[in-house]
């Protein structure tokens, strides 16, 4: 029943993706929080990939899945944002100061602009205040390196950003 309802909605989504495919994403939700100026896509695209764990509420699931409301992750350096969204991350974690170790799944099959769309939803969302960000962001980070492994943790992320930086 719910893998039925899961397809029908996977359907839905995928005409108004294709039905929606005629220019970049609007910028998302000012934070001015008026309603109804939000593209509806991003609302979609969270549901149907991130809040099945971070749950619509942002809030996460806890000692399983960290908040994407209030995180440090999400409103922070973009770059990455982008990378966690594209690779995943796969070990220790620590989200507004408690520790996960979980996974958190790569979604480099979403396009640049879905991503965009998607991560400019959670840092204008709940409590979250931060700027969009751009298809660009995600087709530069994508094109930054060649890689097929999750970012072990949380170190990982830092080392290398250390590094680009
Ligand atoms: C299958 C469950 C799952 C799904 C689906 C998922 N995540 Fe995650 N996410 C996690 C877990 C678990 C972590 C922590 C990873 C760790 O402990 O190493 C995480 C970490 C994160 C982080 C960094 C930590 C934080 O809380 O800010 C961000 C940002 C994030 N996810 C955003 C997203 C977005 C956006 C989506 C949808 C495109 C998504 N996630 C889909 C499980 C998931």
């Amino acid at each position: 029943m719910a893998a039925g309802l899961a397809l029908a909605l996977l359907a839905a989504t995928g005409y108004l993706l294709l039905a929606d495919r005629s220019g970049p994403p609007a910028p998302q939700d000012a934070p001015s929080g008026r309603a109804g100026t939000a593209a509806p896509n991003a609302m979609l695209l969270f549901t149907l990939h991130c809040a099945s764990c971070h749950q619509t509420s942002g809030e996460g699931v806890p000692a399983m899945f960290p908040p994407l409301a209030g995180s440090e992750w999400v409103t922070g350096d973009e770059r990455m944002l982008a990378n966690i969204l594209l690779h995943g991350v796969e070990g220790e974690m620590s989200v507004k100061g408690v520790r996960y170790k979980g996974t958190m799944p790569a979604f480099w099959r979403l396009s640049d602009a879905e991503l965009a769309a998607v991560a400019t939803y959670a840092r204008a969302s709940w409590s979250n205040r931060a700027p969009p960000v751009s298809a660009e962001l995600f087709a530069t980070e994508r094109a930054r390196a060649a890689r097929d492994k999750p970012f072990a943790g949380e170190a990982e992320l830092r080392r290398v950003f250390a590094r680009a930086r």
